[in-house]
């Protein structure tokens, strides 16, 4: 039976990244309940979870361990802060396990509430940072087109996407974009990998000279471009991107907020791409998503930094209320130890083999025209004409069309920017899962093929 809320949503509720008019002819999608990577609508009927809600259930959606650790803080302190040197048990386990989990150099956790608030906390305190060191003008920061960073002011201004940016007065603070390192998409005719490379590291480098180094605060990146595509880097891009960064002082803030806690196949994305980050930021399967938290982990330079900073100025002046919540802390501290008990990143690798043979088996389907992938996030870009890469009109919203499908299917994955559909399913998902993923996506690809 439909959901007996399904009137009041539509009465009473303004829904984040929708289409308001439609959604008013056709109501709220209502999940209920979850149990492993499977949810269940208001209906009754069965989905395999592929995006992982947000990219973030890494442990699906039935995990007792992590219930019992939210019952049990919530008995012992339900509240309490972190502000004027207090602290609470959970908070500080927590960072500590952070920082000995994070690449090297990484010295200090910063607990937030979401990955926008971690964002805009590391932007903020890239200029902390700069002011510290007697250079005041180094403001902007660079992305990359098609970055997926929040959006709150700040982090939605270094976003690059215009459904998130149109509107709302964004970028409000300086931000340039740089170009997307998608190969397949972005390479010249006859350009090789290492060339495209290359070229984006001289590219960006240009780019600095022009702004002048001396005004840019940082560059941030994903490891793995989420929202804007579910895009991997070519081979080597980060190491050059790097060279470039180090050589005009520009800090390098790394948002692991997709791909921290074991989406790429290691601990955080920066282990899989050789990235020594100044700022990382990290957010949703830090808790599984079981409770809001986030973090921004900071090296000791920086950190230095701010500590001269903060004799000068008297305090270390930012935080929010709710920064290190003793529940949220809590539970994700027992799912930090879930990771490390059952060797989640070992399982990542197991099941990925898999995972990539199914997805770039996809790569024949005759609506696709490029799979990529990485431990268990994908991308599948859909294309009219093969030779060409020539993608179907907009108006056509093809990769909509197979997101649809895919529900019907018994299966949730997310259309994104470029055609392409994201696919991202809880890291616990197991080998006949992933079959049966991937068999749900072909019939839906069929569907929609029949259909043309
Ligand atoms: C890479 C990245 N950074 C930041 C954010 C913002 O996180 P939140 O939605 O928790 O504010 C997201 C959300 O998807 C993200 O993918």
């Amino acid at each position: 039976m439909t959901s007996p809320f399904t009137d009041a949503d539509k009465q009473y509720v303004l829904h984040p990244f929708t289409p308001l008019t439609p959604h008013q002819e056709n109501g709220p999608f209502v999940i209920t309940r979850g149990e492993g990577i499977y949810v269940w609508d208001d209906e009754g009927r069965q989905y395999i979870e592929g995006m992982s809600g947000l990219w973030c259930t890494s442990l699906g959606f039935s995990e007792p361990r992590l219930v019992e650790a939210a019952r049990q803080q919530l008995e012992t302190l339900p509240f309490s802060h972190m502000f004027t040197h207090r602290a609470t048990e959970p908070a500080i386990e927590l960072s500590e396990q952070l920082v000995k989990l994070a690449p090297a150099g990484i010295a200090r956790a910063f607990l937030v509430n979401s990955g926008s608030e971690a964002v805009d906390t590391a932007l903020k305190m890239a200029w902390y940072y700069w002011n510290s060191q007697g250079q005041p003008k180094k403001k902007k920061f660079i992305s990359r087109r098609r970055a997926y960073h929040g959006v709150t002011i700040a982090a939605g201004s270094v976003t690059a996407l215009p459904y998130v940016q149109d509107g709302f007065d964004l970028p409000a603070i300086a931000a340039v974009h740089c170009e997307t390192p998608h190969y397949y998409r972005y390479a010249k005719d006859g350009e090789s990998e290492a060339q495209f490379v290359a070229r984006l590291a001289e590219e960006l480098e240009a780019q600095i000279l022009a702004e002048g180094a001396d005004s840019i605060a940082a560059f941030i990146a994903e490891p793995v471009m989420g929202a804007g595509g579910a895009m991997t880097p070519p081979a080597g891009y980060f190491e050059a991107i790097q060279a470039v960064l180090q050589k005009h002082d520009i800090l390098f803030i790394a948002d692991e907020v997709i791909c921290g806690f074991g989406r790429t196949g290691n601990m955080f994305g920066s282990q899989t791409y050789n990235i020594t980050p100044d700022l990382m930021t990290c957010a949703k399967q830090l808790s599984s998503a079981y409770l809001p938290i986030g973090a921004v982990l900071v090296s000791e330079k920086l950190y230095k930094g701010f500590v001269s900073m903060s004799d000068k100025l008297g305090m270390f002046g930012t935080g929010n209320t709710y920064g290190g919540h003793p529940v949220a802390a809590a539970v994700a501290v027992e799912t930090l130890k879930i990771y490390q008990e059952r060797d989640t990143i070992a399982h990542v690798r197991r099941v990925s083999e898999p995972f990539l043979q199914r997805l770039h088996a996809l790569g024949e389907h005759p609506l696709i025209g490029n799979t990529r992938g990485v431990g268990l996030i994908a991308g599948i870009e859909i294309v009219k004409d093969k030779a060409s890469k020539a993608q179907y009109p907009v108006a056509d919203k093809m990769a909509a069309r197979v997101m649809a499908a895919a529900r019907a299917e018994g299966l949730i994955v997310r259309a994104v920017p470029g055609d392409s559909i994201a696919i991202c399913p809880p890291l616990i998902i197991s080998e006949e899962e992933i079959h049966s993923l991937f068999d749900r996506l072909t019939r839906a690809l069929d569907k929609v093929h029949s259909t043309l």
